[in-house]
């Protein structure tokens, strides 16, 4: 299938694109590179084998640009949409910015796509649209809850938005896709998650005190209801995130209509569970110290990811330790990131 790859650049999309040439589609990327840099599509073409990665640098919300891509390119069999911000204390501080970023951008991208006749999607949700979930393992029934920041407030308004599209038109095939805890990188190394600045979440910041970029992790609070009162998550190999996607593709070609998948391993590993882990994958120490709660943070989230095993056929085959391994491989044969 020939397929539009907006954020192909970023940590998922690049991770993405190496699996879709494996399966043998022909992706194209469309990324404005305000969180990524062109060498990720570089690697990936060094990777899949492929002298180049058909690329546009553009932006979603520029119609005209979009447009363009569209008319110059023809047919695209579908879109993989992964365009967007995704840092939730900068949505705090800059909500503006990230509904025009991210929703006002997927409405000009959904614009164009249906005049342009193509109307499959596959969209990255997030766990965050469940907000603190009242029973865990989570699944997709369970209903969504109260988003408490404008990041996760855009994830669901965007899961309404195409939904009510898909039934006002049925020609539409809508795949949400509500990521868990994406870590780990590609195992030849050459690719990987590269935060701007101090990392917000988890792996990217054990991985920098790991390799000497930063002193000591803080561990945001050790008084929740959990085994040992640090946060639990479902963590999950990027690798199979991103083969998720190639499933979902195979129910776009079914015409599945809307369909709404969990994709995270179903276990759910604390804070301290994920440091002891790297300590053994790796054999480097990370150094923490205990701090405060983050605010907005819940103590529980892990998925069950029974829907997507039983009509994607898709299931995470990586472990932890895998995670931790591929994490750690990709921050020491790039200390500085790309
Ligand atoms: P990323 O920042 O690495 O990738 C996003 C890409 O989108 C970047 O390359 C960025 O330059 C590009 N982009 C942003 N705004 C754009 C715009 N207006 N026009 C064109 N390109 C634009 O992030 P990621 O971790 O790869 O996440 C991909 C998607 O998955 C995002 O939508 C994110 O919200 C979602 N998601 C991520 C996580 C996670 O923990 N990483 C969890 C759940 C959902
Ligand atoms: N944590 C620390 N110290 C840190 C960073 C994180 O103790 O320096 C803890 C958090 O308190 C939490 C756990 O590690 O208990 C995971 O935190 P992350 O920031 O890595 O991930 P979140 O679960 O908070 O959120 C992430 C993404 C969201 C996405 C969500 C989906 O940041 O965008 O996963 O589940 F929506």
């Amino acid at each position: 299938m020939k397929i539009l790859v907006t954020g192909g650049a970023g940590f998922i999309g690049s991770h993405t694109l190496v699996e879709l040439y494996a399966a043998g589609h022909k992706p194209v990327v469309l990324d404005n590179l305000s969180n990524s840099s062109p060498k990720s599509l570089e690697r990936v073409a060094e990777l899949a084998g492929v002298e180049s990665v058909p690329f546009y640098e553009c932006d979603i919300r520029d119609r005209a640009a979009v447009d363009a891509l569209l008319e110059k390119e023809g047919h695209f069999d579908a879109c993989i949409h992964f365009a967007g911000l995704k840092a939730v204390g900068e949505s705090v501080a800059k909500p503006w910015e990230y509904y025009d970023n991210n929703i006002g951008g997927t409405l000009t991208l959904l614009d164009c796509m249906r005049w342009h006749g193509c109307k499959n999607i596959i969209f990255s949700s997030s766990a965050t649209v469940y907000g603190d979930p009242a029973v865990v393992p989570i699944t997709e029934e369970c209903p969504k809850g109260h988003c408490t920041n404008p990041y996760g407030q855009t994830k669901s308004m965007l899961e309404e938005i195409m939904s009510d599209m898909q039934k006002a038109d049925p020609e539409w095939n809508v795949v949400l896709l509500r990521y868990f805890n994406p870590i780990g990188a590609h195992r030849s190394g050459r690719i990987g998650e590269n935060p701007n600045g101090i990392p917000n979440n988890l792996m990217p910041y054990i991985t920098q005190v790991a390799i000497g970029r930063r002193k000591e992790l803080g561990v945001f609070g050790n008084d929740y209801d959990t085994p040992d009162g640090t946060g639990v998550r479902d963590y999950i190999h990027v690798v199979d995130l991103a083969r998720g996607h190639v499933c979902a593709l195979k129910a776009i070609e079914r015409k599945c209509g809307l369909a709404v998948y969990n994709l995270g391993t179903g276990r759910g590993y604390s804070v301290l569970e994920v440091v002891n882990a790297f300590e053994q994958a790796t054999g480097v120490k990370v150094p923490y110290k205990i701090q405060p709660r983050r605010p907005g943070d819940i103590a529980t989230c892990y998925s069950d990811p029974s829907k997507a095993a039983a009509e994607l056929g898709w299931r995470a085959e990586y472990g932890i330790e895998d995670m931790c391994r591929d994490s750690w491989r990709w921050q020491s044969m790039n200390p500085e990131g790309y």
